[in-house]
């Protein structure tokens, strides 16, 4: 039959989001209306005046997004499935993109799929792969040309999903569609929040709009560092000594306050009371390194214990604003790299015979070898544009969980605090 045509609507924080995505990974349309100037100069995002942008914006973003998406004389009749965040979020915004889902569904007789957040954030990258041999900031023109498919069609069950955004610093074990395990939550700050903090206490010129915001802002100034190792003896890799297995989570607090002492006591010492720019950039690449470093460690960590349970983790997948970071990302390909998936691992105990049988699989592989060759662990950061909130990945989860025979009543409610 023709592939599944899914309406997706995200309205779980400050963006307005809407999209047409088809299960065969074309992006038909995809329309954002961000809130950034309404909560910018208060200094964080307002609940109500988010959920009052929402309810102004949604009609016309939902309008937009179907009548880009090409679908015809048939228009919406021609959409199969209406997929919405459920949550978490914040309960009015939820509220806002929930009802308008609902009652198109109902109206138009649609399945409708309620959607967790976090869920779409971690299969996102079932949609977008990206080609190993290309750079890894690649973006995307998704909506013109459809998503470029990459060497391997997408990950496989189970993977890695690393989500590190403003709101998120969550890492899990996604088995299978719907079925997910939390390896690790941040206990203090987020590590966008991290990011953020630390690029206001280091003054750093930020462009509002620009895409990326702070955290951007922030590893781009840290390029400019000369001496990037000048602090690190004062500045703490979080939770580094794992003494239980209990210590599988990320912290950003005590990084965050090394930050602020370090500036305070240049400022102190400096005669114009002032830190020098230079000096600002290295801290900066300083607290860059490590917050990676912690969440690198944290990956290894995961991915030692996976192994050890026996569960074959195909691919890591890095998803939320922070994805877009080039050092994470860079730092991330060198660990799972050291790790194999899917067969047999190459042992000095194996005769020259067996290990050439084996590289032979590995370059040829049939589902009928019995000798398979294990691959690296990839690492799949979907395009920016797919890492920060969209609908089109609510949209591409509608899918997902249609297929899998997982749709909602038209009188599902919203989910403000939602564990995956
Ligand atoms: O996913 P996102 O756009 O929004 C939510 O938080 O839901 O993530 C935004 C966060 C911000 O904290 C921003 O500073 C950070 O992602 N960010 C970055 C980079 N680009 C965005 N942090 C570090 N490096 C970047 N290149
Ligand atoms: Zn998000």
């Amino acid at each position: 039959g023709r592939p599944l045509i899914a309406l997706g609507i995200e309205t779980s924080c400050d963006d307005t989001c809407a999209a047409i995505v088809t299960s065969d990974r074309q992006i038909l349309s995809e329309v954002l209306r961000t809130q950034h100037h309404l909560h910018e100069p208060m200094g964080g995002i307002v609940p109500k005046l988010a959920h009052h942008a929402h309810m102004r914006n949604l009609p016309s973003v939902v309008q937009e997004a179907i009548q880009s998406a090409g679908l015809g004389e048939q228009g919406i009749q021609a959409v199969d499935i209406i997929a919405v965040t459920r949550g978490p979020g914040l309960a009015h915004s939820l509220g806002v993109g929930l009802n308008a889902a609902k009652t198109l569904a109902a109206a138009l007789n649609k399945p409708l799929i309620g959607v967790h957040h976090m869920e779409a954030h971690a299969l996102t990258a079932r949609l977008t792969t990206r080609d190993p041999d290309q750079p890894n900031d690649r973006d995307v023109s998704v909506s013109e040309s459809g998503v470029p498919i990459g060497s391997d069609p997408y990950p496989s069950f189970p993977f890695l999903t690393l989500l590190v955004s403003g709101g998120h610093t969550l890492l899990l074990v996604a088995h299978s569609v719907d079925r997910y395990t939390t390896l690790a939550t941040t206990v203090d700050d987020s590590i966008g929040e991290a990011f953020d903090k630390t690029a206001r206490e280091l003054d750093i010129p930020w462009l509002p709009g620009r895409a990326g915001g702070p955290g951007a802002s922030l590893e781009e100034f840290a390029k400019g560092s000369i001496d990037p190792g000048r602090y690190l003896e004062r500045l703490p890799i979080p939770l580094s000594l794992r003494s239980s297995k209990n210590e599988m989570k990320f912290s950003f607090a005590g990084l965050k306050s090394a930050v602020t002492r370090i500036v305070k006591q240049e400022k102190a010492t400096s005669p114009s009371g002032e830190m020098e720019e230079s000096k600002r950039q290295d801290l900066a690449a300083g607290f860059q390194h490590c917050a990676v470093t912690h969440l690198c460690q944290k990956v290894e960590q995961a991915l030692v214990d996976c192994h050890e349970k026996g569960l074959d983790i195909s691919s890591l997948v890095i998803s939320g604003g922070v994805g877009r970071n080039a050092t994470l990302r860079s730092r991330m390909d060198e660990i799972c790299g050291q790790f194999e998936y899917g067969g047999a691992i190459a042992t000095d105990k194996m005769s020259s015979k067996e290990k050439k049988k084996l590289k032979r699989a590995s370059t040829n592989a049939t589902p009928n070898e019995t000798l398979k060759a294990a691959r690296p662990v990839r690492v799949i950061c979907p395009p920016p544009k797919l890492c920060t909130d969209n609908a089109v990945m609510i949209a591409w989860t509608g899918i997902e969980r249609y297929q899998q025979g997982l749709v909602d009543p038209y009188d599902i409610d919203i989910v403000p605090k939602w564990p995956l």
